[in-house]
C-alpha cells in the first residue's frame, strides 16, 4: 500500500492483504504444520515447517512492522514469550537495566533468572531523569528495558532522552509499549531499537487471544539471535490466534481512541471523589509526567488508570466487589472494562500500594462506567 497512507488506513485494510486464490477480502488461516518440497529439493514459497513458518502469522507481523516503522516484526506465544526471547538471546552474564516498578510478571522473571546467574539486573526508576545514569555501565550494559506508561502506576518515561544515553553507552533500548500502542507512541521513531507488545492486550483487544510481538528497528545481530531462538525453541503464536489478532488490529485505532476518551473522563471525575486519595493517570495535569505524556503520546493518554481508595486493602477490595458492570479480572486493553485489586494478583512481594485498584477502561458508554464506579464507592 502507498507509503503516504495513514496508520488508520493501513490497519483497517491490513496493508491490503487479501486471499489470492478466490479473491476473498480476508486472508485465510493456514493450518499446515509442514510444507512440500519441490522435486528439485527447494521450497518454492520459502515456507518449510510450522514451528516457525506460517503464512497466517506473517500477515500481522507485516502489519506491525509497518505501523511501528520497524524493519521486521516477530510474533510469539505471549507477551512474556516475546520479552523473554530478547533476554534469552543475550550472552550469559549480560548486564540488564529494567524499571523498579513494571509489569510484575517480567520483573519477577528477571529477578529469578538473575538469582541463578543467567544475567545481572539493576532495577531503577527510569522515568526519573538521571536515574539511568546511576546504574548504566558504559560498554557493559547490554540492554535497557523500559515500560511506558508503566504498570500500574502509569509513570511515563522519556524514550527520546533515554535513547541517546543508552546508545552512547553501547547498549540497546527496548520499550514495552503495550499500554501506549502504536496509536499513541512510536518508540522506534523516538530512538528505541526494539518495541515489545503483549498482543493479548490492545493489539488484539477482545480478551480472546494470548500473544506477544517484537518489532525491530533494524534486522541486526540481536534480531537474528531472537529469530533463531524462536525457531529453535518454538514459543510461536498459533495460526488461529494470529488470524484473530489481524482481525483485532483492523479496529485498533477506534478502540484505543474510545478507551482513552473514556479513561480521561473517568480520571477527571474520580479526581475529586472523597473516597479516593489519588488518581494515577498521565492525562491529569497533576501527574508528574503530564507534559512529557502530552509530547510523547499523540494527544491521548492511554486507557489505563489506577485509583487509590481511602482505607487500605480491605476498602479497595470491597469497592471492587461491588461493581456490577466492570469485570473483576486481571489483564487490560480489551473492549470490556476491567477492575483489579493489583496487590492481590502480585502477591506479598508486590511494590504496588495495597489500596490501589487498576482500571482498564473499555469502549462502553462512559456514563455507565462512571455510574457503576460511583455506586460501588458509596459507603453503606
Ligand atoms: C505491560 C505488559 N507487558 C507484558 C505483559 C505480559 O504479556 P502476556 O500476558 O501476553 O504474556 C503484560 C501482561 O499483563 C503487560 O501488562
Amino acid at each position: 500500500m502507498s507509503e503516504s497512507w495513514s496508520a488508520e488506513t493501513l490497519l483497517a485494510q491490513a496493508l491490503g492483504e487479501v486471499e489470492s486464490e478466490f479473491g476473498g477480502v480476508v486472508p485465510p488461516i493456514h493450518v499446515s504444520a509442514t510444507y512440500i518440497r519441490s522435486p528439485d529439493n527447494s521450497y518454492p514459497a520459502g515456507v518449510v515447517y510450522g514451528r516457525d513458518d506460517n503464512p497466517t502469522v506473517r500477515v500481522p507481523e507485516r502489519v506491525l512492522a509497518r505501523i511501528e516503522n520497524g524493519e521486521e516484526a516477530l510474533l510469539f506465544a505471549s507477551g512474556m514469550a516475546a520479552a523473554t526471547a530478547v533476554f534469552e538471546s543475550l550472552p550469559i552474564g549480560a548486564h540488564i537495566i529494567a524499571p523498579r516498578i513494571m509489569y510484575w510478571g517480567l520483573h519477577k522473571w528477571l529477578s529469578d533468572r538473575a538469582a541463578i546467574g543467567r544475567f545481572s539486573v539493576d532495577f531503577a526508576d527510569l522515568h526519573i531523569p538521571g536515574a539511568l545514569e546511576k546504574v548504566l555501565r558504559p560498554q557493559q550494559t547490554a540492554i535497557v528495558w523500559i515500560e511506558t506508561p508503566s504498570n500500574p502506576m502509569w509513570r511515563v518515561t522519556d524514550i527520546k532522552l533515554l535513547a541517546d544515553t543508552v546508545h552512547a553507552a553501547g547498549a540497546v533500548l527496548a520499550v514495552d509499549s503495550t499500554v501506549a500502542t502504536p496509536i499513541l507512541t512510536r518508540p522506534l521513531d523516538l530512538g528505541a531499537d526494539i518495541v515489545m507488545h503483549s498482543a493479548t492486550k490492545y493489539l488484539n483487544g477482545h480478551s480472546d487471544v494470548v500473544a506477544g510481538a517484537l518489532i525491530f528497528k533494524h534486522t541486526g545481530e540481536l534480531y537474528h539471535r531472537v529469530q533463531s531462538y524462536r525457531h529453535d525453541v518454538g514459543p510461536i503464536v498459533g495460526h488461529f490466534e494470529a488470524w484473530l489478532l489481524l482481525r483485532g488490529l483492523r479496529t485498533l485505532h477506534l478502540r484505543v481512541s474510545k478507551s482513552c476518551e473514556n479513561a480521561l473522563s473517568i480520571a477527571r471525575r474520580m479526581a475529586n471523589h472523597q473516597r479516593i486519595s489519588e488518581v494515577l493517570y498521565p492525562g491529569l495535569p497533576e501527574h508528574p509526567e503530564y507534559f512529557l505524556a502530552r509530547k510523547q503520546m499523540s494527544g491521548y493518554f492511554g486507557g489505563m488508570l489506577s485509583i487509590r481508595i481511602e482505607g487500605g486493602a480491605d476498602a479497595a477490595i470491597s469497592v471492587a466487589g461491588k461493581v456490577k458492570l466492570w469485570k473483576r479480572a486481571t489483564s487490560l486493553g480489551s473492549v470490556e472494562s476491567l477492575i483489579e485489586h493489583r496487590a492481590s494478583i502480585e502477591g506479598p512481594t508486590t511494590l504496588v500500594p495495597e489500596d490501589l485498584l487498576r482500571l482498564s477502561v473499555g469502549i462502553e458508554e462512559v456514563t455507565d462506567l462512571i455510574a457503576d464506579l460511583e455506586q460501588a464507592l458509596k459507603l453503606p
